[in-house]
């Protein structure tokens, strides 16, 4: 693992973006793995600048969404589509035909997985994958299990994480308990990682992630077997290691 350790949550998300950017820059059709979530919202914005600036051009650039939650449609304003339009689709030249999310009301999630795993090959693969990561060490929505599923599907939550992601809806109530997600295999086929964390309520589980046991019960371990993976931390993300 390549470890960036930035001052705070504006150099993470300068750095990231130069990243993205750069890969895009080396491909201008790039496949790109994408997150939601507070961490990279800092990292779409200075992406959309970059676009606006004439830096960046996405308009060959195909991207694929890790997850989105069951049940809510793509206008819900706290699902990932949404998130996704409003904080990056909507500011830069990315083609809607590229842009591909999840589906959380699919008639049939089995086969829309399965789908959704095709047209993931058919791209080519992910060259560059984002990841926030969750405080119990999920990523994408893979949540710590006995066991964890290679390809997209869907799963149930666990407490900790409606409990963390209640802060976007009114209640807790109203959290989706369960999402479609990316798998594990589908995120480590990924040619590079690109792991973004902030603030101290993600040191213990950044620490874990680098240097603990790689088990099921802590997915982002297995990130650890990643041959080109790169975590961007401030400061106190790294406060542990
Ligand atoms: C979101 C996703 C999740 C988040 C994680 C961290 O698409 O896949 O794994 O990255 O829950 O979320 P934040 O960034 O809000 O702490």
């Amino acid at each position: 693992m390549k470890i960036y350790i930035v001052e705070d949550y504006q150099q993470l998300s300068a750095k990231a973006a130069s990243i993205v950017a750069s890969q895009v820059i080396l491909k201008n059709n790039a496949v790109l793995g994408l997150a939601t979530g507070s961490t990279p919202e800092g990292m779409y914005s200075q992406l959309a600048q970059m676009n606006r600036e004439g830096k960046v051009d996405f308009s060959e650039v195909v991207t694929f969404n890790l997850d989105e939650y069951l049940g809510l449609s793509p206008d819900h304003p706290q699902s990932y589509h949404y998130f996704m339009h409003h904080h990056f689709f909507n500011h830069v030249n990315v083609s809607p035909r590229n842009i591909h999310i999840p589906l959380g009301q699919a008639k049939n999630i089995a086969e829309f997985c399965l789908e959704y795993e095709q047209k993931i090959t058919e791209a080519g693969g992910i060259d560059l994958q984002v990841l926030g990561i969750g405080a119990n060490g999920h990523i994408g929505f893979n949540e710590p299990h006995t066991y964890l599923k290679l390809q997209t599907h869907a799963i149930d939550l666990t407490e900790e994480t409606i409990e963390a992601n209640s802060r976007f809806f009114f209640s807790p109530e109203e959290v989706p308990r369960q999402a479609v997600t990316m798998g594990m295999g589908s995120i480590m086929k990924a040619q590079r990682i690109l792991l973004l964390a902030s603030g101290k309520n993600k040191a213990p589980v950044i620490k874990e992630t680098v240097s603990g046991k790689i088990t099921t019960e802590l997915p982002a371990s297995f990130l650890q077997l990643h041959r080109d993976c790169t975590l961007i931390l401030d400061k106190e993300a790294a406060a542990l290691l």
